[in-house]
């Protein structure tokens, strides 16, 4: 069914400059960017070969053929630009007092597009880490002078980034954590909700009273908590969506916010 909502009427929605705000975006905001996705039809995670190169049971993560991998990626992800709702990010940032962008990616995206205090629950794959003194190193370029890269101290690094099965930077996700139990208003940007911790996150700020938006095409997993979802591409919906918001300072403010939002 197809409704149409004022969603500053009906969600009772502002934009103090003093919210807490939360933002947890998954792969979904990058695909506007054009950057390659890892689970569903047609993904990389389909094929066997990247899924064992991404996951802890592959080879070890400072080798030639784990860097070739990412090598891969990284040229992929260095023909992409951020997109609107990366950019709405930046914006966002500026405005709020408390804001938090916590992200599942690891294209570096939001980087790009100039946000500051990004959370990146899974690393960030224009970045490695040493593997004997745990150095982290800038990796900007693609190609890669060397394959491994290495450190100053002469060893090989790793990607720095959460290879499946291997548990998130302890800081980053209690930073994650800490921002999700405080929110009082958390958007759901293009993830589908299935990989933890960071499908708990939207849950938490619920239990904080939070209003709870998601962003995505399709339903999810965590569709039927929020308090409102809006269907459509996140480079489109998410500035548009922002635009609005901001325009409404205060509880009840005139605006005439119309969206479709389909139940
Ligand atoms: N705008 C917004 N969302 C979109 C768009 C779009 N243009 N196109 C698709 N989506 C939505 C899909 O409907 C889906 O719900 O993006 C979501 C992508 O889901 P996943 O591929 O599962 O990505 P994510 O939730 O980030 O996965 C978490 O799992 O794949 C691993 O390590 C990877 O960090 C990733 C983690």
């Amino acid at each position: 069914m197809v409704k149409t909502v004022s969603i500053v009427k009906n969600f009772g929605l502002t934009a103090s400059r003093k919210l807490h705000v939360v933002v947890l975006t998954g792969a979904g905001i990058s695909i506007d960017s054009g950057v390659p996705i890892f689970r569903g039809r047609g993904s990389m995670g389909e094929i066997p070969e990247a899924r064992r190169l991404a996951s802890k049971a592959g080879p070890p993560w400072n080798t030639r053929e784990t860097w070739e991998f990412y090598e891969w990626r990284r040229r992929l992800v260095s023909q992409c630009k951020p997109n609107a709702a990366h950019y709405t990010m930046v914006e966002m940032e500026r405005y709020f007092e408390n804001f938090h962008l916590i992200t599942q990616n690891v294209d570096g995206l939001h980087i790009r597009a100039g946000s500051k205090g990004v959370l990146e629950l899974h690393g960030n794959m224009w970045r490695g880490r040493c593997t004997r003194c745990g150095a982290s190193v800038d990796l900007p370029e693609t190609p890669l002078r060397s394959i491994p890269p290495y450190c100053e101290c002469g060893n090989p690094l790793r990607p720095s980034v959460v290879q499946f099965g291997e548990p998130i930077d302890p800081n980053v996700l209690s930073k994650a954590f800490a921002a999700s139990r405080r929110a009082e208003l958390f958007f759901l940007i293009g993830t589908s909700g299935v990989v933890s911790p960071a499908a708990q996150m939207p849950l938490m700020a619920l239990q904080n009273g939070a209003k709870v938006i998601e962003i995505n095409p399709d339903p999810t997993v965590l569709t039927r908590y929020m308090t409102l979802s809006l269907r459509g591409k996140a480079a489109e919906v998410v500035p548009r969506f922002w635009s609005e918001l901001h325009a409404c300072k205060t509880p009840h403010a005139k605006q005439a916010s119309l969206w479709q939002s389909r139940e």
